[in-house]
């Protein structure tokens, strides 16, 4: 029995008959508290949440069945057993409706009512472990919008979790469209900072001569053109989150003005002397490689410090194929409600409206063979693209992907570079190399063996045994 499951209160009008059960039960382990009337258990439960309820159906005052329904709706998670006279199992019927989870009717042996308690235990178990990883998934969830369930996505929601309740500066890298905003997004709104503004600035939109006063804002006259006085973005982010992308682009002498932020939370807007006290949290982002930068004398390697207190790296799609259909479900998801509000807007009946889409194997498969160098934002743009392509159809197929991915072949080879993190079956592996590459050979010199076997550097006979050997396996 789990710890966390054993005091019960015993609900039963006979004195012996309660006394005699109450001592078998506290030989089990249970913590036992007793009680000889409906009242008198309304009583104890309003003073203490047991985990189990076992009560006799007929009692004097209150019955059974209401005590019952009365523990349920203070706690939805006891444990409520009935005890029911001989023959009335009609009660004890109206008394699972009323939330009981079980009966054993009387008169029973106390095996009986141990083992209804034992299965209760070990259901209401099972139970609360399902709505324990269901909570975890929820939970999970609020990571809004990043969607994964990779061992490298696995990770990142961990790091993700441990570090967003702190205060600490975090540089996002990762190449272009791997979701380094999305995570900056979920870091600020899983952080007590959440009431506050989440602030972005993007230094490469920016041209050099103005972001400085974007950041620190400007007083009037500070330049030409500077007619009012701003306040700048870190101003604007304070108590909450200032998120910097393409941070390696940022010009030296601006480095060092972000550098004095960091350091003392403190600036002064441009054309002023007057200094600011902020209260931001810095989150940088950059795709370029900040460390080589910073060999190349392009980034101050303090700065580089500095930011990198806590380094965050997004993996490229490609290192995380198991996440491609997971987020085609996302992605058709998002763009079929916009459709569907779209129709909603202009009145369509329903009965033209669009059907639910589905991704055919073949169509999937190309999907994940396909390396995806604009990551997430270019299989979001291929979804997008496929569901306008597919009016009427229920169904998107390979004709409706774009033409690179049409094109992509299940290239085994390419995945040999790397040993996958959990280890893989060598064996099998080489195989399906060897199945790939005689496949090649026969193609290309149109099923010629001796031909193909020139090519594989093999005796005739030898591509014969093993072509023999893979259509076997096959
Ligand atoms: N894990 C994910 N789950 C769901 N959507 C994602 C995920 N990662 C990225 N996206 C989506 O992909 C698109 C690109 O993401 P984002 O803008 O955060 O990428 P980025 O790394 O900042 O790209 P860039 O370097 O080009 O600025 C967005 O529409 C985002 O919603
Ligand atoms: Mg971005």
């Amino acid at each position: 029995m789990p710890d966390s499951l054993k005091h019960l209160l015993l609900v039963e009008d006979e004195a012996p008959l309660r006394e005699a059960i109450a001592e078998q039960l506290v030989d089990r382990g249970y913590h036992v508290q007793q009680a000889d009337s409906g009242e008198a258990a309304l009583a104890h439960l309003a003073e203490f949440a047991f985990d189990i309820i076992v009560t006799d159906l007929r009692l004097p005052g209150i019955d059974g069945s209401a005590v019952i329904e009365a523990a349920v709706a203070r706690y939805p998670h006891i444990i409520a057993i009935v005890v029911t006279g001989f023959g009335t199992v009609k009660d004890a019927v109206e008394a699972i409706k009323r939330g009981a989870w079980d009966f054993v009717s009387k008169p029973f042996q106390i095996d009986e009512l141990l083992h209804v308690l034992d299965s209760a235990i070990e259901q209401r178990r099972l139970k609360s472990e399902n709505a324990y990883l269901r909570s975890q998934l929820e939970e999970r969830y609020r990571f809004e919008d990043i969607v994964g369930k990779s061992r490298p996505m696995e990770r990142l929601f961990q790091l993700l979790e441990t570090v967003a309740p702190t205060n600490s500066t975090i540089l996002i890298t990762g190449e272009t469209g791997t979701g380094k905003e999305v995570v900056a997004r979920a870091i600020h709104h899983n952080s007590s900072r959440r009431a506050h503004r989440f602030v972005a600035l993007n230094c490469s939109a920016i041209p050099e001569t103005l972001l400085e006063a974007e950041l620190f804002g400007h007083v009037r006259g500070a330049f030409t053109g500077a007619v009012g006085n701003r306040q700048g973005r870190l101003e604007q982010a304070h108590k909450g989150t200032l998120f910097l992308d393409e941070v390696g682009t940022m010009s030296v002498a601006l480095q060092m003005k972000l550098l004095r932020v960091l350091q003392e939370r403190e600036f002064e807007r441009v054309g002023d002397s007057h200094t600011i006290k902020v209260d931001v949290r810095v989150i940088a982002a950059t795709n370029c490689d900040l460390a080589k930068l910073v060999a190349e004398g392009q980034f101050r390697e303090d700065l580089f410090y500095r930011l990198n207190v806590i380094p965050v790296q997004l993996p490229p799609l490609r290192d995380r194929k198991e996440d491609i259909p997971l987020l085609v479900q996302h992605f058709l998801a998002k763009f079929e409600a916009d459709r569907d509000a779209a129709d909603a807007a202009s009145g369509k009946p329903e009965t033209e409206r669009h059907l639910r889409l589905t991704v055919s194997q073949e169509a999937m498969r190309r999907l994940m063979a396909y390396l995806w160098p604009g990551n997430v934002r270019q299989l979001e743009n291929a979804v997008e693209r496929a569901v306008a392509f597919t009016a009427g159809r229920s169904h998107i197929d390979v004709a409706d992907l774009p033409t690179e991915v049409q094109q992509a072949q299940e290239t085994v080879v390419a995945s040999a570079v790397t040993l996958p993190e959990d280890g893989m079956d060598l064996e099998a592996f080489v195989a399906s190399i060897e199945r790939e590459l005689i496949q090649r050979s026969l193609e290309r010199t149109g099923g010629n063996k001796g031909q193909a076997a020139r090519l594989l550097n093999l005796k005739r006979t030898t591509l014969v045994e093993k072509i023999k050997r893979i259509d076997k396996r096959a």
